[in-house]
């Protein structure tokens, strides 16, 4: 199977640059494949498609539909953050949190818990990154450990500006990272979507046991193609 090009004749660089890696120093695991062609900083899919999370693109997810699913969100934040006594400094790291639109929409729904919350985007893309600062204008880490969070005023719920407060909506902070940080306090972690974009390694029960599925290269007509070998595993 070729994989990875976007049309017969036409390999992408990125496509190329594995293909010479693999005939240099041989076949790929499956993971090692499927972390580059999403994460390499220039050429994969989240850096350089740009066909994310757009109604035109390759999918669309549900923070990207609309604004409904960031206020559900806020609910159940609210409800979390009453469970736990309702604490004066709560914080939810949001993982995978891709341009930072469901953070906008859970800020937009201004949950009652506002005045307190820390949203921590921890997003391994920079160029989805970006959007945490255009959206929100997020900071780098949490307060007291980088930069200090952007404080956004929020609007109540019946829509005025409002100042801190816990009652009010107001005073949110909005921070972003590309971990998740161990040495901070973290009071909930949500993550939409973020499973499948973690880079798994592939089995395949074959007639005479387990194998693994690596990505090679073969000769086809216009030039070295990606193909998949099995690896035995006995
Ligand atoms: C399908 S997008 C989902 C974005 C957003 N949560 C949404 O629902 O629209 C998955 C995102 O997870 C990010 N990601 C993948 N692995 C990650 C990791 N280990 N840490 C942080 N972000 C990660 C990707 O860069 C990508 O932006």
């Amino acid at each position: 199977m070729a994989v990875d090009t976007p049309g017969p004749d036409t390999p992408t660089p990125l496509a190329t640059e594995i293909a010479t890696g693999i005939a240099t120093h041989g076949p790929m695991r499956f993971d090692a494949y499927m972390d580059v062609v999403l994460y390499h900083p220039t050429g994969g899919f989240y850096a350089a498609g740009g066909r994310a999370g757009a109604r035109a693109g390759d999918f669309l997810t549900s923070p990207e539909v609309g604004p409904l699913f960031g206020a559900v969100l806020a609910a159940a934040v609210d409800q979390w953050w009453d469970a736990a006594g309702q604490p004066s400094a709560f914080t939810v790291a949001e993982v995978g949190a891709g341009p930072g639109t469901l953070a906008a929409a859970v800020r937009l729904a201004a949950p009652r818990c506002a005045g307190v919350l820390q949203w921590l985007m921890v997003e391994r893309t920079a160029a989805q990154r970006a959007g945490h600062v255009d959206r929100l204008g997020a900071a780098t880490g949490l307060p007291g450990h980088g930069e200090h969070p952007h404080r956004t005023p929020t609007r109540t719920r019946t829509g005025a500006s409002a100042s801190a407060g816990p009652s009010d909506g107001g005073g949110s902070s909005w921070c972003r990272s590309p971990t998740l940080p161990d040495d901070v306090p973290i009071d909930v972690v949500v993550a939409n979507e973020l499973l499948d974009n973690l880079a798994v390694r592939v089995l395949e029960r074959t007639s005479t046991g387990w194998a693994e599925v690596w990505v090679d290269v073969s000769d086809g007509a216009h030039g070295l193609v990606l193909v998949e070998t099995l690896v035995d595993l006995r």
